[in-house]
């Protein structure tokens, strides 16, 4: 029988994760099955335990259990621990092992697909809450000269850049603090996209030679890629490919092989 997978999630039926790891396994010859499990919003636990019963070996969780799953995991990596939420689970025996993939995905999409340099530049993150939290120590390991974590509620940036003090060089502010700043790479980790909104923004934000990413994506551009395409950034980019590279490490991680995630890219940009 093939090992059996699946992503945890609730809505879960939009997830592109059964076509991305479907594909991964085939292109490596792993011989497993993975599928989509909507578990109820106060059932996340039961599903889990249920996956595993019936020959679950791991699993991928989505909105809105990560921070849950973080708490079901009877052993974390040291990456899911620091991120506080849990994106892959692996079973074994009595043991639920949480790991958080999430940072390796964005720095692996940033650097190798986007040939973006991290190192020695001035990145913003916009956004302190899951998203912003799970990316900033990654960012801070590529050695960035600053890393300034912008938040509507300027405390919880405050609050998130003393917590990674120690990873590196982070500070915390508001918007209006953002005045006569400009950045070599600026990052939405908000969940404005997804209500149609865009965080305010100077349109001096973008450095020349600057990239904008967005880590939502969807069919078409977000309104903070729009932003960034009228004001000054020569390269946008969205989230897809935070998304198959996230999915490629957790795919490491149960199997021991890395996927290439360029063709998957590309089978999803042509869908
Ligand atoms: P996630 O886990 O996806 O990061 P979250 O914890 O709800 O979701 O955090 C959403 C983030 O998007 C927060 O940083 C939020 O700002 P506040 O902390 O001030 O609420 C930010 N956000 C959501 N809508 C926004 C908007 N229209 N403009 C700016 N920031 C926004």
């Amino acid at each position: 029988m093939s090992d059996l997978y699946c992503v945890f999630g609730n809505p879960v039926g939009h997830s592109k994760s059964p076509a991305i790891h479907s594909a991964f396994a085939r292109q490596t010859g792993q011989d497993m099955r993975y599928e989509a499990k909507l578990a109820p919003l106060d059932g996340f636990a039961e599903a889990v335990h249920a996956f595993i019963q019936a020959g679950g070996r791991g699993g991928n969780v989505t909105v809105p259990f990560k921070e849950e799953a973080c708490r079901l995991s009877t052993r974390l990596t040291p990456r899911a621990e620091l991120a506080g939420a849990v994106n892959t689970l692996c079973f074994d025996g009595d043991e639920i092992l949480g790991d958080n993939t999430d940072g390796a995905g964005l720095t692996r999409d940033l650097m190798v697909n986007l040939d973006c340099t991290l190192k020695g530049r001035r990145i913003l993150l916009l956004g302190a809450g899951g998203a912003a939290r799970g990316v900033l120590a990654p960012l801070l390991d590529a050695q960035p000269d600053a890393l300034v974590v912008a938040n509507r509620t300027s405390g919880k940036a405050h609050a998130l850049a003393a917590r990674f003090a120690a990873h590196g060089p982070v500070v915390g502010c508001a918007y209006p603090d953002l005045a006569g700043q400009s950045f070599d790479l600026v990052i939405n980790a908000t969940s404005a996209s997804l209500s149609g909104e865009l965080p305010p923004l100077h349109t001096g934000i973008f450095a020349t030679g600057s990239l904008a990413y967005d880590m939502m994506y969807g069919k078409d551009d977000t309104p903070f890629m729009a932003f960034a395409a009228q004001h000054g950034a020569a390269q946008v980019a969205d989230g897809l490919g935070m998304l198959i590279e996230q999915a490629a490490e957790a795919f490491f991680v149960w199997r021991g092989i890395r996927p290439d995630g360029a063709p998957v890219m590309a089978q999803l940009r042509g869908a």
